[in-house]
């Protein structure tokens, strides 16, 4: 197989930019971002799309329209990335970091009844990697709690778990399109859900309100700006249109990379659960060495960018801003234990194999 950037593949990207770039400026930014939300909505089968400037963009409308607000607290997995939580402080929410079944990467849900109290509004799971934990379980424990489900689905498109799609499982479902993930537009992200009334207060928030919701007076309220520039749009939309190929290329490199490591000293593949569609966002191996975190860096340094190694990936609960809480050990482990290889649709079959190589050669001699 070959990357999907080659050839006629990368034709329809330019053709669809000069296409935009042939009506700038227009003040309206062009059909583009408008063609993106129904080809978006019509590619996850949902009702509505918006799309928006960033997937931290996306989690901030998302939120807002439910409207998350100050005093109120979002259970929020410790196993993320800080995105996940800068929108809620924005709106002067508190984030509750839960923890995380080591054994499923899903939320612990014991740990996350035992920091629900009266303030508790919604429940934020995140897809961390592709990989997507139970719906029945999120939904069931939504439902008892009565809090509304946001998810982050930033680096999910694509996933599947008992039949339902990553991002449409939850009121909302929140999607990044910066580079790396399998559906990109260099910066960029979008929010789908099934209520039209959230897709508008969604709309309206990224555009300072206007148009405004309807019933409501344009610029009546204060939001943000976090449209998505029209020359992104139309690289979005070309890649929505091959989105299949580039998932079904994302899901050939981890094959292979995991394939070339199966042997390697140390290293487990993490396989999904049996009823999950993983997009395979991250060739995602458990190590077994001493000294595993340590690991994990050495490998950045020898050029395997991976998240744990190239960016001090730790539980949320660590960091400087979170209050204190129960610690999620569950998440630490998973965290100190994981190697997960950052790959991008550019990277060739003999990069891949030279990943495995370093890999390979790095965890026989590593002796932390
Ligand atoms: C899990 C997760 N959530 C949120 C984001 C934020 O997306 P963006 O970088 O497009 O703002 C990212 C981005 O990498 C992410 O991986």
């Amino acid at each position: 197989m070959t990357p999907p950037t080659a050839g006629t593949d990368a034709a329809s990207i330019a053709d669809h930019l000069v296409g935009v770039l042939d009506q700038m400026p227009d003040p309206s930014g062009g059909p583009a971002a408008g063609q993106l939300e129904r080809d978006l909505a019509e590619a996850f089968g949902v009702p509505h799309a918006v799309a928006v400037s960033s997937g931290t963009a996306a989690l901030h409308g998302a939120l807002f329209a439910c409207s998350i607000g100050p005093g109120d607290e979002v259970l929020v997995p410790a196993l993320t990335v800080v995105m996940t939580v800068a929108p809620l402080a924005a709106l002067g929410a508190t984030p509750v970091f839960v923890d995380s079944d080591p054994n499923t990467l899903d939320i612990d849900y014991d740990d996350a009844a035992r920091k629900v109290t009266s303030r508790t509004r919604a429940i934020l799971p995140v897809h961390l990697w592709g990989r997507v934990g139970d719906p029945a379980a999120l939904t069931a424990f939504a439902a008892a709690h009565d809090l509304v489900v946001i998810e982050d689905a930033a680096q999910a498109a694509g996933s599947t778990r008992a039949g339902q799609r990553a991002g449409t499982i939850g009121t909302v479902g929140c999607f990044s399109l910066k580079d790396g993930k399998i559906l990109w537009s260099g910066e960029g992200g979008f929010l789908l859900t099934a209520r039209r009334d959230l897709a508008e207060h969604a709309a309206a928030f990224r555009s300072h309100w206007q148009p405004a919701p309807p019933g409501q007076q344009p610029l009546s309220r204060l939001a943000t700006n976090s449209r998505l520039a029209a020359p992104l749009a139309a690289i979005a939309l070309a890649n929505v249109h091959r989105f299949q190929d580039l998932l079904a290329w994302r899901q050939e490199q981890t094959r292979r990379l995991l394939h070339a490591l199966e042997q390697a000293r140390g290293l487990i593949a993490l396989e999904p659960a049996a009823d999950e569609q993983w997009n395979s966002f991250s060739p995602l191996l458990r190590v077994d060495l001493p000294g595993a975190r340590a690991f994990t860096e050495h490998l950045a340094q020898q050029g395997v960018p991976n998240s744990t190694g190239s960016f001090r990936l730790v539980p949320c609960d660590t960091r400087p801003f979170a209050q204190p809480s129960r610690p999620c050990r569950g998440a630490a482990q998973i965290l100190d234990h994981m190697l997960a290889v950052l790959i991008t649709d550019r990277d060739t079959e003999a990069t891949l194999d030279h990943y495995a190589a370093v890999i390979t050669r790095e965890a026989t001699t590593w002796a932390a």
